[in-house]
């Protein structure tokens, strides 16, 4: 029996994906890398100095840079992200997201949150949403990063369940293996051909129910 969700939370929660994009572009213009929907892809769910090591391998520039350089670049591109995230509000939460988590806090399922984003206590915060978590899984205690399983392990601990009662939601083929590492049930929102490697699928969090995901398990 499923008693509890761990959640990723850019792409899935509010549409940040989108500032990530925009500002991880930016940074790619400066370094002379060629932007693609490809690399755009497979950038999600990677944390901040994983993502610029991609950049910078997609141009054969990762040796072109110090280590000093190369966190001047990464903090760069966090100043232009947190400029653009500053304006977050409630309304800016995915249709049907906050009906969803409303749902699970009213019939006493448990919440946490498995983002690689340092930011996410404060996009929370913006979307006036971290009293209905139990708990943030903090990205800079992780060993290893997605498609680690490590940080949807570390969800299901928070929540104080075993992997098989936690499903993992995410928008990120990193993020669906990651969940099926740690051996919850995979939900993945959007594309087929991305997250194929997902248990149950929805096109979008405005299908998010219950029922609806039950239906999908049988
Ligand atoms: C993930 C995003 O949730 O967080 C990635 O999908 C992002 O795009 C990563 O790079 C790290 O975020 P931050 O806010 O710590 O730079
Ligand atoms: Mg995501």
């Amino acid at each position: 029996d499923i008693k509890g969700f761990a959640f990723d939370l850019d792409g899935v929660i509010t549409d940040t994906a989108k500032f990530h994009t925009q500002a991880w572009h930016a940074l790619a213009d400066q370094v002379n890398v060629t932007w693609t929907p490809e690399l755009q892809e497979s950038l999600k769910g990677i944390d901040r100095m994983g993502s610029l090591e991609m950049i910078l391998k997609a141009g054969n520039k990762q040796d072109d840079y110090t280590h000093d350089e190369k966190v001047a670049l990464a903090s760069w591109k966090n100043n232009h992200y947190v400029e653009l995230i500053s304006g977050l509000t409630p309304d800016d939460i995915l249709p049907g997201m906050a009906d969803f988590i409303k749902e699970l806090n009213d019939k006493g399922y448990k919440a946490s949150v498995a983002s690689a984003s340092k930011n996410a206590p404060f996009i929370l915060d913006r979307l006036q949403l971290t009293d209905s978590f139990v708990g943030i899984v903090d990205p800079s205690t992780l060993t290893a990063n997605k498609p680690d399983p490590e940080i949807y392990v570390r969800a299901a601990e928070l929540l104080n369940l075993p992997p098989e009662q936690v499903i993992g939601l995410e928008d990120a083929a990193s993020g669906i293996q990651a969940i099926n590492g740690a051996g919850e049930v995979s939900l993945g929102i959007g594309n087929a051909e991305i997250l194929h490697d997902a248990d149950i699928r929805f096109e979008s969090t405005a299908d998010l129910t219950l029922a609806n995901i039950a239906a999908k398990l049988d």
